[in-house]
């Protein structure tokens, strides 16, 4: 298609190294929605007469059949997609499809069809984070009041409640969707007819062609538009935020279903065995998941690292912009996929939590802030004494609320009967009613106005 000036052909190699159908041929969709877009704009503007317009158009309509039928049949020498669907016009419609390509480049197409795909891929990741935020409302409501132990520094710290622990990760979901909410308002210009890079002669319509691909404006500035991957960066690192998120929560049901957690299990659906040992039941989707997020992350500076020395306007550099795309977004979509699956399929052993929830003296705070409260102790003075306290409970190997009345008084006068009320688990969880706080019914009122900002 470029061959005029050259009386070679090229190298072996040289085709083997240009040549990326093997990988854009995703884009074939959006090429030939782009296509269909340019030609029916150079036909209102007088460029395209109707009886070639109207061929054109018919002939990637089939072409759009064929390749739904899985007909695109790859060649090395067509190099990419641009180019095998551009052929295939040419053997269908004949010369006409020569004019296809006036006032436009492939920089300046493939640019735009790569907007859409992205632009497709975050309509689709949203989707599935607003599934996985179904799924762990829906846990959260069921747990409200289940209580398990806090960690900080993975050490008990004070109880809470397995929903509110959920909420948390419905939390980062919400940021997830916004982060790719907006990538899709910034990525959404149309670079058509940019063409090569100056733009071009021919009397276009830009803003025809953004409307039909529904972008809300065309691009300002040709150069940029054609030598921009910004968008795919913005994809990129929303992916990789997301899946760290996801990575978190993996992590936290690979050793909650860890015997000596022991926390949740996993369904048969989610679990696998080895091939050695009998016993086995192990996690391999949430491990998977966090394996994931490793190559989402890697994508993601792959692409920045593409771009980082780039001068403009087009370098075929670009053309590895997509691999890391594609390879971040299908992980992407099997991680929120798998990870919803999980969250709404496992058991909380919630008796177990609760076991363990007071271990490590973790009501000790309460007891600290009962003196403040009740006895009018400055904070300072009331941590030293419930540490006193926890303390003389590690002595007796008994824990903080197994103390009678006349320890506790040993420690601190001060403390009455009433103090022993505060320093069950559950008194624990019900005290901490401020907004966001792990209450019971700040999880049940979180959990309604989650719902009701969905609708
Ligand atoms: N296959 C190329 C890519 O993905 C399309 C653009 C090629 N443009 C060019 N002038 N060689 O980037």
């Amino acid at each position: 298609m470029w061959g005029g000036r050259f009386a070679g052909g090229p190298a072996e190699l040289m085709r083997e190294i240009n040549c990326s159908i093997g990988v854009d041929k995703r884009l074939w969709r959006q090429d030939i929605a782009g296509s269909r877009a340019h030609a029916a704009m150079l036909k209102a503007q007088g460029v395209l007469t109707t009886e070639d317009a109207a061929a054109i158009d018919a002939g990637l309509s089939t072409i759009a059949d064929e390749y739904a039928a899985g007909k695109l049949v790859e060649d090395p020498a067509l190099e990419d997609i641009h180019m095998h669907i551009e052929h295939r016009l040419g053997e269908l419609i004949g010369p006409a499809a020569g004019r296809l390509h006036t006032a436009r480049s492939r920089n300046d197409q493939v640019v735009t069809d790569f907007k859409l795909f992205v632009r497709d891929c975050i309509d689709e990741a949203v989707a599935a984070l607003a599934e996985l935020e179904d799924a762990l409302l829906a846990r959260a409501e069921e747990h409200a009041g289940s209580i398990m132990p806090g960690f900080t520094h993975l050490q008990s710290a004070q109880p809470v409640t397995l929903g509110h622990h959920l909420l948390a990760y419905r939390e980062m979901a919400v940021r997830d969707r916004s982060r790719f909410a907006d990538a899709r308002a910034r990525l959404n210009e149309s670079p058509l007819g940019s063409a090569a890079l100056a733009g071009t002669g021919f009397p276009i319509d830009r803003k025809a062609t953004a409307e039909a691909l529904g972008f809300d404006r065309p691009t300002a500035n040709s150069l940029d538009a054609v030598s921009d991957r910004d968008f795919a960066v913005d994809y990129l690192h929303a992916a990789t935020l997301c899946s760290v998120h996801l990575s978190r929560l993996a992590e936290e049901i690979v050793m909650w279903a860890s015997q000596p957690f022991s926390f949740i299990a996993l369904p048969d659906a989610w679990s696998t065995g080895s091939s050695i040992m009998p016993n086995k039941r192990n996690p391999d989707a949430a491990e998977l998941v966090r394996g994931h997020s490793a190559r989402i992350l890697g994508d993601l500076v792959s692409l920045l690292v593409l771009l980082k020395g780039l001068p403009l306007a087009y370098s075929k550099d670009l053309q590895n912009d997509k691999p890391p795309l594609f390879d971040a977004h299908d992980l992407l979509m099997i991680s929120l996929q798998a990870t919803a699956g999980m969250i709404r399929d496992l058991t909380f052993r919630t008796d177990r939590m609760r076991a363990v929830a007071a271990a490590g003296h973790a009501t000790a705070t309460d007891l600290a802030d009962w003196l403040v409260r009740e006895a009018d102790v400055p904070f300072r003075e009331a941590h030293h004494i419930a540490g006193r306290a926890v303390a003389l409970a590690d002595e007796r190997g008994a824990a903080l609320d197994e103390l009678s009345l006349s320890d506790l008084q040993g420690v601190d006068p001060r403390i009455t009967e009433a103090a022993l009320g505060v320093l069950s688990v559950e008194a624990s969880v019900a005290a901490r009613r401020s907004f966001g706080g792990t209450a019971p019914d700040q999880v049940r009122a979180a959990v309604a106005a989650a719902r009701g900002s969905r609708q």
